[in-house]
């Protein structure tokens, strides 16, 4: 672990676990990799540790937070009325990115980290680091992502210090995070589970494990109100405004150019597929349209790059909805702020 703002080392070791667990302990916050997006962790036991988790990222105290846990026997310590489903789910995906919704049992966790729910969102993630500081810190850590709130997710630890230097007691870093959108939510109080946030797990994938699977109305059409309180807040905004394109390659060239011929300096998010076929004032690429998840995995790290750069909107491409597709849509639309561009 190294203090925000005291050492430049970005190495870690399991010493710096140790530290970092002991911190966890001390009812302080520590910022950890994931396989999805850094973690910022705290006791999920102690109101006073809790709490400054929604102070370092500045999120509204009605968001919950999810539980973490090092093994899968903890669940039922944590959660109770656990579906069949669930179980098969366990065994099919975790450790991974799949958070199960479900009611919370007993009256050890904070009250801050449901926000007040009856429900809990509890996940074992798929870090060797992660799994080694919960273990050692001996609680349930509750995480959210490390960013400041309304940010893109952090998926490299320089992503973090440059959200919450200053704000949080420790940071592991565990180099880039891996599959780079978070975890898909899953609501599990119903019979039929339900996809709350479309992440890591598609829904291809739950579905081959349980058969049906339904998606909450919020995700699909506008005017319903999400059953995940994290849906309904701004997400993942660089800077610059963000415009999703959907159409030709004929197209999309044509909106950049009226972006351009208004003065406008114009950002474009392609994939290395695009590089040679688009002219804008600047391009970056996120991994390769012929394989979806290298686009997650860079998706985060592109928006934060073009706050270095001079843009007055970023445009960007579409990608298909399926697979890890439909969590990057998702998020590239809360981005843009539901700003679409449609060719007829
Ligand atoms: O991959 C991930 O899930 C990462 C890593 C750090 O594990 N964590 C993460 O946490 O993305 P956060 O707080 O940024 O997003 C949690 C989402 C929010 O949309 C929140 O509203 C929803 O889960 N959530 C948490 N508890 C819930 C509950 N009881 N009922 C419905 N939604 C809940
Ligand atoms: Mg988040």
């Amino acid at each position: 672990v190294w203090t925000v703002g005291e050492s430049e080392n970005l190495s870690t070791s399991y010493s710096h676990i140790t530290q970092a667990a002991q911190l966890l302990q001390e009812n302080e916050v520590v910022a950890f990799p994931t396989e999805t997006v850094y973690g910022l962790g705290a006791n999920a036991f102690s109101d006073d540790a809790v709490q400054k988790i929604f102070l370092a990222k500045g999120r509204p105290s009605d968001n919950p937070l999810i539980v973490h846990i090092a093994s899968k026997d903890k669940l039922n310590e944590i959660v109770k009325d656990i579906p069949d489903y669930v179980y098969k789910l366990v065994d099919a995906f975790w450790p991974g990115p799949l958070t199960f919704i479900l009611p919370k049992k007993g009256e050890l966790l904070s009250t801050y980290v449901t926000a007040g729910l009856e429900t809990v969102g509890v996940r074992m993630p798929n870090h060797p680091i992660a799994l080694e500081l919960i273990k050692e810190a001996n609680v349930p850590i509750a995480a959210p992502s490390a960013n400041r709130s309304g940010k893109p997710s952090p998926t490299l630890a320089s992503h973090v210090y440059h959200d919450l230097n200053g704000k949080i007691s420790g940071l592991v870093d565990g180099g880039p995070t891996g599959v780079g959108v978070e975890s898909t939510v899953l609501d599990c109080t119903t019979t039929i589970p339900t996809i709350l946030r479309p992440g890591g797990i598609t829904k291809e994938q739950i579905e081959f494990i349980v058969g049906e699977v339904k998606v909450d109305k919020a995700l699909i059409e506008e005017g319903h109100a999400p059953k995940s309180p994290g849906m309904k807040y701004t997400h993942y905004s660089p800077n610059a405004p963000v415009i999703l394109v959907e159409g030709s390659e004929e197209f999309l060239q044509k909106q950049i150019n009226q972006f351009m011929q208004q003065g406008k300096k114009v950002g474009l998010l392609t994939t290395i597929e695009g590089l040679t076929k688009y002219k804008a004032d600047k391009v970056i690429t996120c991994g390769s349209r012929a394989d979806l998840e290298s686009v997650a995995a860079q998706l985060y790290d592109v928006l934060r790059k073009f706050d270095e750069e001079d843009v007055d909107l970023i445009v960007s491409e579409s990608f298909p909805q399926f697979g890890v597709g439909e969590a990057i849509m998702n998020r590239l639309l809360k981005a843009a702020g539901n700003h679409v561009i449609v060719e007829n």
